[in-house]
């Protein structure tokens, strides 16, 4: 576990990333929440998108998906507050039954999430009987409940690799399904947009059966924007999520989990980085990476991840709220997919 950080280095650790006006502000928000964290015995888990402010100050482990996941199963502290979006505390819940789990914000969707049902998978099943069929972790538990294994974009080619058969559903991200399609050499079908088999590059004789499902924030990255960048800025490295569409994910010079985009910039030099993902996580290598330069073009903020700053964190352990609950029906075949996943 990280150390959280002592009181007396908030305000060292924030300079230059919160504007100077607010950095009293947040220390003295940030030293409430450590007291209440001792008090509640909370383990806070920061996910990677989370603003500077929080990011920075209270979490006692951050990451992406999967290694949040990880932590939550993992962990005997009584109380799991979870800096993230509505699914990533589901996830938790669905690991850990017997802790509390917290959201601070009432709702902290994903559009991804919300894509899909529960009959929907179901129709699926009655469709193409005897396919394995494995859901992005950003869904619902009743979605993850209907699935035979979970995968992360940290693990998708693994898990899909993993199956047998030369038929694949992959839900509910199209374009992530595209991308882990191109890795595993795959092409695609989308029986929901009408995209049926033999439209794609049909030399390929393996299928992945996708849906519609896209991620608010990454579908906005064009070609242009890289194209432009690159006439600009030669020398910059440019890294994209692989829920950014194929041709976006084709042109960057690396594509990978926010925690693999955040180790290839620590660990690469280059004169100057820009990510093609939710943007607080730019300033939040920039805190980290004093000697890297980001650049600043980004300002495409995830609106469920942005419900959730340092103030509603406070909020959420003085008044243990909100809690996740999943219904335990629901929650042991949900589990069945998750741990599937992380066995793997
Ligand atoms: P990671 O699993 O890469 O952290 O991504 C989660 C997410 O919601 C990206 O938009
Ligand atoms: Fe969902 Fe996209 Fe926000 Fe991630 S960035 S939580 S996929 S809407």
């Amino acid at each position: 576990m990280q150390p959280t950080l002592a009181a007396d280095r908030l305000e060292e650790r924030l300079a230059g990333i919160v504007p100077e006006i607010e950095i009293a502000a947040t220390a003295e928000l940030a030293r409430e929440v450590l007291a209440l964290k001792e008090e509640r015995q909370a383990l806070i888990l920061g996910h990677n998108y989370m603003e500077a402010a929080l990011f920075n100050t209270v979490p006692d482990i951050t990451g992406d998906s999967l290694e949040l996941c990880r932590k939550a199963a993992e962990t005997d502290f009584p109380v799991i507050l979870f800096c993230g979006v509505r699914f990533m505390a589901e996830t938790a819940k669905i690991l850990n039954p017997t802790r509390t789990v917290l959201l601070p914000a009432e709702k902290a969707g994903c559009s991804l999430a919300e894509s899909i049902t529960a009959e929907d998978v179901r129709q699926l099943r009655r469709d193409y009987p005897g396919v394995p069929i494995v859901a992005y972790v950003n869904t619902y538990a009743d979605v993850k409940a209907e699935v035979d294994i979970c995968c992360t974009s940290g693990n998708a080619v693994r898990v899909v690799e993993s199956l047998p058969g030369d038929t694949v559903i992959f839900l509910p991200d199209e374009y992530l399904a595209r991308n882990v399609a191109r890795e595993t050499g795959r092409h695609v079908i989308l029986p929901q947009k009408g995209v049926l088999p033999g439209s794609g590059d049909t030399e390929l004789q393996k299928v992945m059966i996708g849906w519609g499902g896209r991620c608010e924030v990454h579908e906005q990255f064009t070609t242009d924007d890289i194209a432009s960048v690159r006439r600009q800025h030669p020398e910059t490295i440019i890294l994209a999520h692989p829920e950014c569409s194929p041709e976006v994910c084709e042109a960057v010079d690396f594509s990978g989990s926010t925690s693999e985009m955040i180790r290839f910039v620590r660990e690469t030099e280059a004169p100057s980085f820009l990510l093609l993902t939710e943007c607080s996580m730019g300033d939040n290598i920039a805190a980290a990476n004093r000697d890297k330069t980001m650049l600043g073009l980004c300002s495409v903020r995830c609106p469920h991840m942005n419900e959730i700053r340092l103030v509603d964190v406070r909020n959420s352990l003085r008044d243990m709220r909100q809690e996740i609950t999943v219904p335990e029906d629901i929650r042991l075949r949900a589990l069945k997919s998750v741990e599937r996943m992380l066995e793997l």
